[in-house]
Protein backbone atom coordinates (compact mmCIF):
# COMPACT_ATOMS: atom_id res chain seq x y z
CA UNK A 1 0.00 0.00 0.00
CA UNK A 2 2.95 2.25 0.13
CA UNK A 3 3.78 4.73 -2.55
CA UNK A 4 -0.37 5.76 -3.63
CA UNK A 5 -0.71 9.38 -2.62
CA UNK A 6 -3.87 10.71 -2.06
CA UNK A 7 -5.24 7.45 -1.08
CA UNK A 8 -6.71 6.89 2.32
CA UNK A 9 -4.60 4.17 3.44
CA UNK A 10 -3.12 3.13 6.92
CA UNK A 11 0.38 3.94 7.74
CA UNK A 12 0.46 2.00 10.01
CA UNK A 13 0.79 -0.88 7.77
CA UNK A 14 2.74 -4.35 6.38
CA UNK A 15 4.02 -7.51 7.77
CA UNK A 16 5.11 -6.25 11.22
CA UNK A 17 6.25 -9.79 12.25
CA UNK A 18 8.93 -9.75 14.85
CA UNK A 19 7.22 -6.39 16.10
CA UNK A 20 7.90 -7.53 19.68
CA UNK A 21 11.54 -8.20 19.26
CA UNK A 22 11.95 -4.55 18.33
CA UNK A 23 11.70 -2.47 15.62
CA UNK A 24 12.78 -4.24 12.61
CA UNK A 25 14.23 -6.80 14.51
CA UNK A 26 12.62 -9.52 12.10
CA UNK A 27 15.23 -9.98 10.01
CA UNK A 28 16.92 -13.38 9.81
CA UNK A 29 14.81 -15.34 12.06
CA UNK A 30 14.47 -18.94 11.53
CA UNK A 31 14.11 -17.73 7.75
CA UNK A 32 11.08 -15.30 8.49
CA UNK A 33 10.51 -12.70 6.03
CA UNK A 34 12.94 -9.73 7.01
CA UNK A 35 10.46 -6.90 7.71
CA UNK A 36 11.97 -2.95 7.54
CA UNK A 37 10.52 -0.63 9.61
CA UNK A 38 10.04 2.73 8.13
CA UNK A 39 9.92 5.61 10.36
CA UNK A 40 9.20 9.42 9.63
CA UNK A 41 9.91 12.33 11.04
CA UNK A 42 8.11 15.48 10.49
CA UNK A 43 6.79 18.32 11.89
CA UNK A 44 5.02 21.34 10.03
CA UNK A 45 7.35 23.85 11.62
CA UNK A 46 10.94 23.90 10.18
CA UNK A 47 13.99 24.11 13.07
CA UNK A 48 12.27 22.52 15.73
CA UNK A 49 14.77 19.78 15.76
CA UNK A 50 13.69 17.10 13.14
CA UNK A 51 17.00 16.40 11.75
CA UNK A 52 19.10 16.59 14.90
CA UNK A 53 16.06 13.25 15.93
CA UNK A 54 16.42 11.77 12.73
CA UNK A 55 20.14 11.28 13.13
CA UNK A 56 20.95 10.61 16.57
CA UNK A 57 17.77 8.23 16.76
CA UNK A 58 19.53 6.71 13.84
CA UNK A 59 22.71 6.16 15.86
CA UNK A 60 20.72 4.91 18.99
CA UNK A 61 19.23 2.36 16.89
CA UNK A 62 22.18 1.34 15.34
CA UNK A 63 24.29 0.74 18.33
CA UNK A 64 21.00 -1.50 19.26
CA UNK A 65 22.46 -3.71 16.33
CA UNK A 66 19.96 -2.56 13.72
CA UNK A 67 20.79 -1.64 9.83
CA UNK A 68 19.68 1.65 9.54
CA UNK A 69 19.27 3.44 5.94
CA UNK A 70 18.95 7.28 7.36
CA UNK A 71 17.43 9.63 4.23
CA UNK A 72 17.97 13.06 3.56
CA UNK A 73 14.43 13.87 2.82
CA UNK A 74 15.00 18.20 2.75
CA UNK A 75 16.09 17.36 -0.67
CA UNK A 76 16.73 21.08 -1.92
CA UNK A 77 18.40 22.26 1.87
CA UNK A 78 20.38 18.77 3.15
CA UNK A 79 21.60 19.16 6.28
CA UNK A 80 23.21 15.04 7.40
CA UNK A 81 25.95 14.99 5.70
CA UNK A 82 26.94 18.40 7.76
CA UNK A 83 25.39 16.45 10.95
CA UNK A 84 27.86 13.11 10.39
CA UNK A 85 30.95 15.69 9.00
CA UNK A 86 30.51 13.48 5.80
CA UNK A 87 31.27 14.62 2.04
CA UNK A 88 28.70 12.76 -0.08
CA UNK A 89 29.83 11.92 -3.35
CA UNK A 90 26.95 11.82 -5.41
CA UNK A 91 23.41 12.97 -4.36
CA UNK A 92 19.90 11.71 -5.07
CA UNK A 93 20.25 14.08 -7.90
CA UNK A 94 22.36 11.77 -9.49
CA UNK A 95 19.52 8.58 -9.27
CA UNK A 96 17.11 11.08 -11.00
CA UNK A 97 19.61 12.73 -13.72
CA UNK A 98 22.51 10.57 -13.88
CA UNK A 99 20.15 7.14 -13.52
CA UNK A 100 23.18 5.99 -10.87
CA UNK A 101 21.63 2.98 -8.83
CA UNK A 102 20.04 4.36 -5.02
CA UNK A 103 23.01 1.99 -3.33
CA UNK A 104 25.89 3.49 -5.40
CA UNK A 105 24.17 6.80 -3.77
CA UNK A 106 24.42 5.89 -0.34
CA UNK A 107 27.04 6.62 1.95
CA UNK A 108 28.13 4.93 5.33
CA UNK A 109 28.68 7.19 7.41
CA UNK A 110 31.65 7.15 10.78
CA UNK A 111 28.63 6.61 13.55
CA UNK A 112 27.52 3.42 12.07
CA UNK A 113 24.79 4.45 9.77
CA UNK A 114 24.33 4.52 6.12
CA UNK A 115 23.19 7.96 4.42
CA UNK A 116 21.08 8.55 1.00
CA UNK A 117 21.99 12.28 0.70
CA UNK A 118 20.19 15.25 -0.35
CA UNK A 119 21.51 18.04 -2.72
CA UNK A 120 22.18 21.17 -1.18
CA UNK A 121 21.60 24.36 -2.73
CA UNK A 122 19.73 22.43 -5.87
CA UNK A 123 17.56 24.56 -6.39
CA UNK A 124 15.50 21.51 -9.15
CA UNK A 125 15.65 19.38 -5.98
CA UNK A 126 14.07 21.88 -3.82
CA UNK A 127 11.21 21.52 -6.31
CA UNK A 128 10.65 18.25 -7.44
CA UNK A 129 7.58 17.52 -9.77
CA UNK A 130 5.29 14.46 -9.05
CA UNK A 131 7.54 11.94 -11.54
CA UNK A 132 11.05 12.51 -9.30
CA UNK A 133 8.97 12.35 -5.91
CA UNK A 134 7.60 8.85 -7.26
CA UNK A 135 11.08 7.85 -8.35
CA UNK A 136 12.54 8.73 -5.16
CA UNK A 137 9.84 6.56 -3.44
CA UNK A 138 10.88 3.68 -5.31
CA UNK A 139 14.29 4.45 -4.50
CA UNK A 140 13.72 4.20 -0.67
CA UNK A 141 11.83 1.11 -2.03
CA UNK A 142 14.49 -0.27 -3.40
CA UNK A 143 17.15 0.18 -0.91
CA UNK A 144 14.52 -0.50 2.41
CA UNK A 145 14.98 -4.59 2.01
CA UNK A 146 18.85 -4.21 3.03
CA UNK A 147 18.11 -2.34 6.33
CA UNK A 148 15.84 -3.19 9.43
CA UNK A 149 15.19 0.48 9.66
CA UNK A 150 14.90 3.11 7.01
CA UNK A 151 14.50 6.72 8.80
CA UNK A 152 13.13 9.62 6.59
CA UNK A 153 14.08 13.09 7.78
CA UNK A 154 11.68 14.91 6.01
CA UNK A 155 11.86 18.87 5.63
CA UNK A 156 9.54 21.08 7.09
CA UNK A 157 5.67 21.74 5.79
CA UNK A 158 3.11 20.14 4.56
CA UNK A 159 4.02 20.29 0.89
CA UNK A 160 3.33 17.13 -1.47
CA UNK A 161 7.18 15.83 -1.29
CA UNK A 162 6.71 15.78 2.43
CA UNK A 163 3.51 14.74 3.43
CA UNK A 164 3.80 11.47 0.59
CA UNK A 165 6.92 10.48 1.64
CA UNK A 166 6.04 10.63 5.11
CA UNK A 167 2.42 8.64 4.25
CA UNK A 168 4.91 6.42 2.90
CA UNK A 169 6.03 5.04 6.46
CA UNK A 170 5.17 2.36 9.22
CA UNK A 171 5.59 5.27 11.73
CA UNK A 172 5.05 8.86 11.77
CA UNK A 173 7.20 10.80 14.45
CA UNK A 174 6.41 14.30 15.31
CA UNK A 175 8.33 16.86 16.46
CA UNK A 176 6.91 20.05 18.51
CA UNK A 177 8.58 22.61 20.94
CA UNK A 178 6.59 24.97 23.25
CA UNK A 179 6.12 27.22 20.63
CA UNK A 180 2.75 27.94 19.85
CA UNK A 181 3.03 28.10 16.18
CA UNK A 182 5.37 24.34 16.10
CA UNK A 183 2.28 22.94 18.04
CA UNK A 184 -0.14 23.93 15.91
CA UNK A 185 2.06 23.16 13.00
CA UNK A 186 2.59 19.70 14.60
CA UNK A 187 -1.43 18.91 14.22
CA UNK A 188 -1.67 20.48 10.57
CA UNK A 189 1.01 18.25 10.03
CA UNK A 190 -1.21 15.11 11.24
CA UNK A 191 -4.48 16.51 9.92
CA UNK A 192 -3.07 16.30 6.60
CA UNK A 193 -1.76 12.91 7.03
CA UNK A 194 -5.29 11.50 8.45
CA UNK A 195 -6.92 13.21 5.68
CA UNK A 196 -5.24 12.38 3.01
CA UNK A 197 -3.28 8.96 4.17
CA UNK A 198 -5.48 7.79 6.70
CA UNK A 199 -2.94 8.00 9.05
CA UNK A 200 -4.40 6.86 12.85
CA UNK A 201 -1.54 7.56 15.26
CA UNK A 202 1.26 9.15 15.04
CA UNK A 203 4.46 9.23 17.85
CA UNK A 204 4.93 12.49 19.01
CA UNK A 205 8.53 14.28 20.43
CA UNK A 206 8.73 17.47 22.67
CA UNK A 207 12.06 18.92 21.60
CA UNK A 208 13.93 21.36 23.45
CA UNK A 209 12.12 21.43 26.46
CA UNK A 210 13.24 23.24 30.00
CA UNK A 211 11.10 20.76 32.29
CA UNK A 212 8.89 17.67 32.32
CA UNK A 213 5.47 20.23 32.96
CA UNK A 214 6.31 22.20 29.88
CA UNK A 215 6.52 18.42 27.80
CA UNK A 216 3.41 17.07 28.16
CA UNK A 217 1.69 20.54 27.65
CA UNK A 218 2.55 20.38 24.15
CA UNK A 219 1.81 16.59 23.43
CA UNK A 220 -1.20 17.50 25.51
CA UNK A 221 -2.35 19.90 23.21
CA UNK A 222 -0.96 18.39 19.80
CA UNK A 223 -2.74 15.02 21.17
CA UNK A 224 -6.23 17.36 22.44
CA UNK A 225 -6.95 18.75 18.60
CA UNK A 226 -5.78 15.28 17.13
CA UNK A 227 -8.69 13.17 19.57
CA UNK A 228 -11.13 15.68 19.10
CA UNK A 229 -11.03 16.52 15.51
CA UNK A 230 -9.00 14.07 13.91
CA UNK A 231 -9.93 10.13 15.92
CA UNK A 232 -5.87 10.19 15.34
CA UNK A 233 -3.98 8.54 18.43
CA UNK A 234 -1.23 10.47 19.82
CA UNK A 235 1.76 8.37 21.45
CA UNK A 236 4.15 10.24 23.80
CA UNK A 237 7.67 8.79 22.72
CA UNK A 238 9.66 10.76 24.45
CA UNK A 239 11.03 14.59 25.50
CA UNK A 240 14.46 15.64 24.78
CA UNK A 241 15.69 18.82 26.28
CA UNK A 242 16.98 21.85 25.23
CA UNK A 243 21.14 21.13 25.65
CA UNK A 244 23.89 23.38 24.61
CA UNK A 245 25.51 19.98 23.82
CA UNK A 246 23.38 19.97 20.42
CA UNK A 247 24.91 23.51 18.99
CA UNK A 248 28.39 22.18 20.14
CA UNK A 249 27.75 18.66 18.46
CA UNK A 250 27.01 20.58 15.23
CA UNK A 251 29.53 23.18 16.03
CA UNK A 252 32.25 20.02 15.88
CA UNK A 253 30.73 18.16 12.59
CA UNK A 254 29.83 15.15 14.87
CA UNK A 255 26.28 13.74 15.53
CA UNK A 256 25.46 14.32 19.31
CA UNK A 257 25.69 10.90 20.25
CA UNK A 258 29.64 11.12 19.17
CA UNK A 259 30.38 14.30 20.53
CA UNK A 260 28.67 13.97 24.08
CA UNK A 261 27.37 10.63 24.58
CA UNK A 262 26.64 10.91 27.89
CA UNK A 263 24.29 14.47 27.80
CA UNK A 264 21.11 14.65 28.94
CA UNK A 265 19.80 15.28 25.18
CA UNK A 266 21.74 12.40 24.04
CA UNK A 267 19.97 9.92 26.96
CA UNK A 268 16.49 11.19 26.24
CA UNK A 269 17.27 10.65 22.39
CA UNK A 270 18.48 7.26 23.13
CA UNK A 271 15.32 6.69 25.52
CA UNK A 272 13.12 7.41 22.28
CA UNK A 273 14.15 3.32 21.02
CA UNK A 274 12.62 0.78 23.49
CA UNK A 275 9.72 3.36 23.82
CA UNK A 276 8.92 2.98 19.49
CA UNK A 277 9.57 -0.81 20.73
CA UNK A 278 7.55 -1.11 22.99
CA UNK A 279 4.77 1.21 21.35
CA UNK A 280 5.16 -1.03 18.05
CA UNK A 281 4.51 -4.23 20.30
CA UNK A 282 1.41 -2.97 22.04
CA UNK A 283 -0.50 -0.89 18.87
CA UNK A 284 1.21 -2.45 16.08
N1 LIG B 1 17.34 19.59 22.17
C1 LIG B 1 17.97 20.63 21.65
N2 LIG B 1 18.68 21.49 22.45
C2 LIG B 1 19.32 22.56 21.93
N3 LIG B 1 19.31 22.89 20.63
C3 LIG B 1 18.62 22.09 19.78
C4 LIG B 1 17.92 20.92 20.24
N4 LIG B 1 17.34 20.34 19.17
C5 LIG B 1 17.66 21.08 18.10
N5 LIG B 1 18.43 22.13 18.45
C6 LIG B 1 18.96 23.17 17.57
O1 LIG B 1 17.87 23.71 16.82
C7 LIG B 1 18.25 24.00 15.49
C8 LIG B 1 17.34 23.27 14.51
O2 LIG B 1 17.57 21.87 14.64
P1 LIG B 1 17.37 20.89 13.41
O3 LIG B 1 18.19 21.32 12.24
O4 LIG B 1 17.55 19.52 13.93
O5 LIG B 1 15.83 21.20 13.10
P2 LIG B 1 14.97 20.76 11.83
O6 LIG B 1 13.58 20.61 12.34
O7 LIG B 1 15.58 19.60 11.17
O8 LIG B 1 15.07 22.04 10.90
P3 LIG B 1 14.59 22.15 9.36
O9 LIG B 1 13.09 22.28 9.42
O10 LIG B 1 15.26 23.40 8.88
O11 LIG B 1 15.02 20.91 8.66
C9 LIG B 1 19.71 23.60 15.36
O12 LIG B 1 20.51 24.75 15.55
C10 LIG B 1 19.92 22.61 16.51
O13 LIG B 1 21.25 22.62 16.97
MG1 LIG C 1 16.12 19.32 9.13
Amino acid sequence: MRNVPGQAQGLVSSGLSGVADGLGAGRGTGGAERTTARIAITSGKGGVGKSTIAANLSIALARKGRKVLLVDADFGIASLDLVFGVTPEHTVLDILRAGMRPSEVVIPTPAGVDLLPAAPGRYEAANFGVVERAALRNAIDELSPSYDVVVLDTGAGIGASVIELAATADEVIVVATRDPVSIRDAYVAIKVLAMRHGLRRAHMVANQVENAKEAMGIVSRVSDLAKRFLDVEILTLGTVPRDPNVGAAAAAGQPLLVHAPNCEASFAIQRLVPQLDADRARFG
